[in-house]
């Protein structure tokens, strides 16, 4: 008799867990850097409206004297950077792990020329970066939370920061845009009757959206940079709104 031999090893659904992990902390970190990037430029509508936002950031208007809680960003902060990890280690599963199978891998998307290849190598490129330059950015702000606003931004920005911000902002705003798009054909979000034509439209919407924040981005850093520069012979003093003066 023809018996079907039993599968000795159960199959696993922790594949799919750590996935749906992986998936679930990169959305939460790409809503969260494209939020983060509107709320940053503010600085484009002006020193104010910047300063508005660090202290509702920072929920002043829950404190009597309206200095706010700095301890909120540091939280903020670990919590980002902890997902961070996560999202990183999760992402390290599927990385060659040797010098062969990167060669193999690298054969593969040249001979292939298919641009979802491509983008997974983008991925591993610019998730590296972040991870290097962004624990930079996250160390600063979680041990100095209260010094976030027009001029103590500006100050650091022009000071010492700007080329950590340039490098990560362009890793951060391609990873983030090709992070969604791949979220939404693996997950078929979108969807329509033509899966190749709601490809091709996601990934419009995919070079659209990277070209946005990253010029957002780049204009916020000259704004950063110009007041800086105006604010170099006092740098460090902080910024006192036209409210907070004629208190
Ligand atoms: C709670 C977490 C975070 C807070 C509170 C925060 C806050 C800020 C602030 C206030 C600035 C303006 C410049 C400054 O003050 O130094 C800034 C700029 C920037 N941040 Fe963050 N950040 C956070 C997380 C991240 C992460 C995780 C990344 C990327 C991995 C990132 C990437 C950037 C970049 C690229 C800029 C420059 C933006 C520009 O072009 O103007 N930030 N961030």
């Amino acid at each position: 008799m023809n018996r079907v031999k039993k599968r000795e090893t159960p199959l696993s659904r922790m594949p799919a867990r750590l996935d749906l992990a992986q998936s679930v902390s990169g959305l939460i970190l790409g809503l969260f850097m494209w939020t983060h990037l509107l709320l940053v430029s503010s600085i484009l509508l002006g020193k104010e409206a910047m300063h508005f936002v660090s202290k509702v950031m920072e929920m002043s208007f829950l404190s009597p004297s309206g200095e706010g809680y700095p301890v909120i960003v540091s939280l903020v902060g670990i919590t980002i950077s902890a997902l961070f990890i996560v999202h990183a280690a999760l992402a390290m599963r599927k990385f060659p792990s040797n010098w062969k199978q990167a060669a193999t891998f690298r054969e593969h998307m040249a001979m292939m020329r298919h641009p979802d290849t491509s983008h997974w190598w983008r991925q591993v490129i610019t998730g590296f970066v972040m991870f290097f330059l962004g624990s930079v950015h996250l160390y600063v702000i979680i041990t100095h939370p209260a010094e976030i606003g027009p001029f103590a931004s500006s100050d650091r920005v022009y000071g010492f920061m700007w080329p950590l911000y340039l490098i990560l902002l362009f890793a951060v705003e391609v990873h983030a845009a090709i992070g969604m798009y791949r979220l939404a054909v693996k997950w078929g979000v979108f969807d329509g009757a033509d899966p190749r034509q709601s490809r091709k439209r996601l990934q419009i919407v995919e070079r659209g959206l990277t070209m946005f924040f990253l010029s957002l981005g780049v204009a916020s850093l000259i704004a950063y940079m110009k007041i800086g520069y105006e604010h170099r012979e006092h740098a460090g003093e902080p910024y006192v709104s036209t409210e907070e003066a004629s208190r």
